[in-house]
């Protein structure tokens, strides 16, 4: 699957997630057409994908509050009706229902968004093996979904 990322990050924690997802999907022989930032998005990485990812950081008074930053731009990304997409996002503590937030910004660009997954920022390594494992699957069953009459 020709897999592009868009990382927004303030301190590092959500570059270092995308970076370890892109890893290891690229060791089950997906290909990364490049990372980058949400900001700065590599045009010809996005249209030699099938699939976006875009991830960011939980922002809000953690308790309440909470919604992606970055989720305007992320919603002015350009159109992205012929791609699935798939977001991720880090946060610290509570995260509320940013993720489902940042699943609005990314669908008003028009991409298919086929899931989602938190990642604590002091769980890296295990919740990138999750959103992979996840990713993997779901991109599976569309496969199934477009050979079924
Ligand atoms: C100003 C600010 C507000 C934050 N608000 C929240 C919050 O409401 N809930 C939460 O779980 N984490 C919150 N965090 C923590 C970040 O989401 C977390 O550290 C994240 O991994 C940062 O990503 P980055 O390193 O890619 O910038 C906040 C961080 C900052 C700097």
């Amino acid at each position: 699957m020709k897999t592009a990322l868009l990382v927004e990050s303030l301190t590092g924690n959500t570059w270092k997630a995308a970076e370890m997802i892109a890893d290891k999907l690229a060791q089950e022989h997906w290909t990364i057409t490049g990372v980058s930032k949400v900001r700065q998005p590599d045009l010809a990485s996005i249209q030699a994908a099938e699939l976006v990812l875009v991830g960011t950081w939980t922002h809000g008074l953690f308790v309440v509050g909470q919604a992606p930053w970055a989720a305007a731009t992320i919603s002015n990304l350009p159109a992205m009706r012929n791609k699935h997409s798939a977001v991720f996002m880090t946060y610290a503590l509570d995260a509320g229902k940013s993720l489902d937030k940042l699943t609005g910004a990314v669908g008003a660009t028009g991409a298919d968004v086929i899931g989602g997954l938190l990642i604590k920022r002091n769980h890296l390594e295990a919740h990138t093996d999750a959103f992979v494992d996840r990713l993997i699957a779901a991109v599976a069953d569309l496969g199934e979904t477009a050979r079924t009459p």
